[in-house]
């Protein structure tokens, strides 16, 4: 018998049942380095993917596989710690299975945080920036993750984009960047999303910013297009980790992964009190 995908993703969240009894409101996906964002997790309950019938497995240095559950002052939420990406070699309906698992698990709202390249020239590494709106470079060229056959049960086929990214989220988490005083660390843009694994070349850079790219990355946007289908407020927030090169003349600015994980570790902590901050203001919205 061929299982359909919303099949697969019955056995998926049967088997997640059967472990964890609490319904999570809040889901976060953990990005490269940041990992340390589950430590926010009071009694948490940890579930490898590769448990997890159908479930992809991430490949990465940096992204364990994991997904984790507990609550942040009596908020329940969900963690992903790790992702699976295009560059590794999955579909984008793969990609996208846990998320679908958690927006069927009940979470409201769903979180992304990602490591991100620099094309604008006044941000700067260590900055955060709240994605305003993105440009899937895949989705423009066929890779969108809903292409294919159409499940009601996940929500419309044609999904408006336009308001993808929550603002109500957004003044959330800018109040919450003030409150903590972060605030001149935190910027707003669009973020640009490449399959990767190869980094941009110096004329790939230099288009994606003339096309209205702020940052660059090889993740996120197929997941807010998953969750924003599935009716789930979606927030996404990039840690710049590097400038990309856009000038020939000046070789300073080439990226390595290293760099990409070592400003994520470098990071995490403020990462860390940004994402908590900002909970307290889901909390209160949420009357928990
Ligand atoms: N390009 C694409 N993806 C990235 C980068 C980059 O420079 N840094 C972190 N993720």
């Amino acid at each position: 018998m061929i299982l359909t995908e919303y099949d697969k993703l019955l056995e998926s969240l049967q088997y997640v049942k059967s472990i964890v009894s609490s319904a999570p409101k809040v889901g976060i996906i953990c990005g490269s380095g940041l990992g340390d964002l589950v430590n926010i997790l009071e009694k948490p309950i940890s579930i490898p993917y590769s448990k997890i019938p159908h479930f992809p497995q991430s490949t990465v240095v940096g992204h364990s596989g994991e997904l984790v559950f507990g609550e942040q002052n009596r908020l329940p939420l969900v963690c992903m710690r790790g992702r699976v990406h295009l560059y590794e070699g999955y579909d984008a309906i793969e990609c996208i299975r846990p998320i679908r698992l958690m927006a069927m698990l009940g979470i409201e709202i769903l979180c992304v945080t990602n490591a991100a390249g620099n094309v604008n020239k006044n941000f700067k590494p260590g900055d955060f920036m709240i994605i305003r709106d993105h440009i899937s470079f895949p989705s423009l060229a066929g890779e969108n993750p809903l292409r294919g056959p159409h499940d009601e049960r996940f929500g419309d086929r044609f999904v408006t984009m336009s308001n993808a990214y929550d603002m109500e989220l957004i003044n959330e988490i800018e109040d919450a960047s003030v409150e903590i005083g972060l605030d001149k660390h935190v910027r707003k843009g669009i973020y640009g999303m490449v399959v990767g694994p190869t980094y941009e070349t110096i004329a790939e850079a230099r288009a994606l910013k003339l096309l209205g790219a702020d940052t660059i990355g090889m993740s996120t946007v197929h997941e807010i297009i998953a969750a924003h289908q599935m009716g789930v407020r979606c927030l996404g927030i990039s840690l710049i980790t590097n400038d990309i090169t856009t000038d020939y003349s000046s070789m300073e600015d080439i990226v390595e992964h290293e760099h990409v994980v070592d400003m994520g570790a470098r990071r995490s902590k403020d990462f860390v009190r940004l994402i908590l901050a900002f909970l307290k203001g889901v909390r209160r919205e949420m009357k928990v």
